[in-house]
Order: structure tokens, then C-alpha cells, then sequence
């Protein structure tokens, strides 16, 4: 496992990491507390540290839930990258940027994870309205200066963005999560220039275009009803798994899809980790090769 400064937090990330919006349920499959505990000490004897969670991931923080139970009692060897303001899923309501409801959010964050402390604490793909808030931001910067929280992020909902990369010295973000993928490469014009000049940590998210660029699916595949690509339109659908398989031609004959696409991502020596979602102790192993891996 290779490991690379999370820009100006000069923390150590491994360039893999784990990504678990799927532990919420909505990838077509649900987790206990028995599989993410064998993944998470698989991922340990890996040498993977980095995890991406979300207040918002499952009802009552149950993506939270899963891996505040399964670092229980080594906390401090990983790094916990979590969200706030998208919280569809809890009782707080839909969008909950305002400080106060933010702070009730970082509370429960801790609770459901374990924890006195957040490495990384993102604002979870808002609009630019419910960024431009000085007074949210100076309430997270007191949560810093409390040691609830080591380091601000901004998770950017899409990979266009430029207003909000472009004023995160501003508001004291250090990390910016964004897409980036062998079909969404925009983040490269848009966000990776941004994180040069202000020395973001940057964590590429989406690596394999949903699963796309793993290679298994054709166009015309109807997803279950509980897996969240059964959300898209079709036709929607069908042209992003078109274009993951045009971008696959290029692939290696030597490296497997989804490897070959996680280090693709991380040729950019401005990414300091990919978020591969994760379902399964094969994925997991797989994905954990592309560390290793130089394009
Ligand atoms: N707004 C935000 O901040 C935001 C939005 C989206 C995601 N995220 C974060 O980013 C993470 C990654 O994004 P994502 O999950 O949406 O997309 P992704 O990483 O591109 O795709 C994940 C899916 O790919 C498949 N997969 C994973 N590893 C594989 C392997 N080795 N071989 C074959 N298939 C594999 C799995 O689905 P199947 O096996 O079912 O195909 C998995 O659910 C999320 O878990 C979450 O932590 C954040």
C-alpha cells in the first residue's frame, strides 16, 4: 500500500481507501456488524487508513454506526473522513447547512462513530447559496479549535464546481472531495488546479464511474429497485455504461477493469486517494492492488 499527503493536513493517506455510502443499504444489498467488521480488519492488514462515511448514509447513521463499531478500540489508525448538511435519511430534515442544525449533526456524528474526534469533516455537496456562509464556517473553525474536528473538507457535488474550490482558503477547508474518473475528468480543468494553489488534500470519489468501469454491466442492465443506479433514467444510465466501456478499450490487457481505473485516478499526483464503494472482501482486495499499480 502506497501513502500520500492529504495536501496542507499532511496527513498520511493510504491512496486506497474505503468508501461506504454502501453500507446505507441502497446498493442493492444490506451489511451487519459481522461483514463490515471482517472488511474493515481486512482493510487494516492491507494497510488501508482511509475511510469516507456520511451523517446521511442509512437512517439514524447507520453507515456511522457500522464503522464506529468496527474501529472500536483503534480509533486513532484510521483516518475518518464524514459529511454533514445532505441528511435526507435522519429526522433533522432535507437541507441542514445552518449552523446550528450543523452542530447537532457533528454531535451525532461522534456519537454514532465512537469518537471525540472527526479527521475530516466535509460539507456534503451543497449548493453555493448554503456554502457562502461565514457564520457556518465559524462555527466549524470553533468545533477545530475544540479538537472535535482536525481538518475542514468540501465534498462538491459536481466536478464543474469552481466557485467553491477556488474559496476554500477563505473558509478554512484544508481536503476537497470530488469526482474524478476515467469518464468525468473535468475535476483536472476545474478542481485539481484550485487544490494546487491552496494545497488541497484531494480525494478522487466515484472511481469506477458507479461500478461501470468494472466491465461487468452492458447497457440495458435494469438495476434492483434497492440499488440507487435503479434511480437513474435508462437511457441515463445506458450512455454512462457506454462510456465507461469506450474508456475500457484503452485498459491494459494485463490489469483487471476496476484496478487498471482506481490507479488511473491516481497517476494525477494531485490525488491523494481514491474512494472505491465498497460491497465485498474480493472488491475490497482488488481494489487495495491499484495502490501499487503505476500508470
Ligand atoms: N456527494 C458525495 O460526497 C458523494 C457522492 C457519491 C459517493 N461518495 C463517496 O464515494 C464513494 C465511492 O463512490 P460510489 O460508491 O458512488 O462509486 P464507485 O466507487 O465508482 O462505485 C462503487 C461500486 O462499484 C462496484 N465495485 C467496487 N469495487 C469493485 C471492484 N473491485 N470490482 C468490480 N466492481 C466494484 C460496487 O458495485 P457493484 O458490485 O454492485 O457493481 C460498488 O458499489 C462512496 O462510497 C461514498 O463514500 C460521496
Amino acid at each position: 500500500m502506497q501513502y500520500r499527503r492529504l495536501g496542507k493536513t499532511e496527513l498520511s493517506v493510504s491512496t486506497v481507501g474505503l468508501g461506504t455510502w454502501q453500507f446505507a443499504g441502497v446498493w442493492g444489498k444490506q451489511f451487519d456488524q459481522r461483514e463490515v467488521n471482517r472488511l474493515f480488519s481486512r482493510a487494516a492488514e492491507l494497510g488501508i487508513n482511509l475511510v469516507d462515511t456520511a451523517e446521511c448514509y442509512g437512517l439514524d447513521h447507520l453507515s456511522e454506526q457500522f464503522i464506529g463499531n468496527a474501529v472500536a478500540g483503534q480509533r486513532e489508525k484510521w483516518i475518518i473522513a464524514t459529511k454533514f448538511g445532505h441528511n435526507s435519511a435522519n429526522k433533522l430534515g432535507d437541507e441542514n447547512c445552518q449552523p446550528e442544525q450543523v452542530l447537532l449533526q457533528l454531535e451525532a456524528s461522534l456519537d454514532a462513530l465512537q469518537t471525540d474526534y472527526i479527521d475530516v469533516y466535509q460539507m456534503h455537496s451543497a449548493s453555493n447559496d448554503l456554502f457562502d456562509n461565514d457564520e457556518l464556517w465559524t462555527m466549524l473553525d470553533k468545533q477545530v479549535q475544540a479538537g472535535k474536528v482536525r481538518f475542514l473538507g468540501n465534498s462538491i457535488g459536481r466536478p464543474n464546481n469552481k466557485f467553491q474550490p477556488k474559496r476554500s482558503l477563505e473558509f478554512g477547508i484544508s481536503v476537497i472531495q470530488t469526482i474524478y474518473n476515467l469518464v468525468k475528468t473535468q475535476a483536472e480543468e476545474t478542481v485539481f488546479p484550485f487544490a494546487q494553489e491552496q494545497d488541497l488534500g484531494v480525494i478522487a470519489r466515484v472511481p469506477l464511474a458507479s461500478g461501470f468501469l468494472s466491465g461487468k454491466y452492458q447497457p440495458g442492465h435494469e438495476f434492483d429497485s434497492h440499488d440507487v443506479r435503479s434511480w437513474r433514467p435508462q437511457a441515463g444510465l445506458d450512455k454512462e455504461i457506454n462510456a465507461a466501456l469506450v474508456a475500457l478499450e484503452q485498459k491494459p490487457a494485463d490489469l483487471e477493469p476496476a484496478v487498471w481505473a482506481n490507479a488511473w485516478c491516481l497517476r494525477q499526483a494531485r490525488v491523494a486517494a481514491v474512494i472505491p464503494g465498497l460491497k465485498s472482501l474480493g472488491q475490497l482486495e482488488l481494489n487495495a492492488l491499484s495502490s501499487d499499480i503505476s500508470l
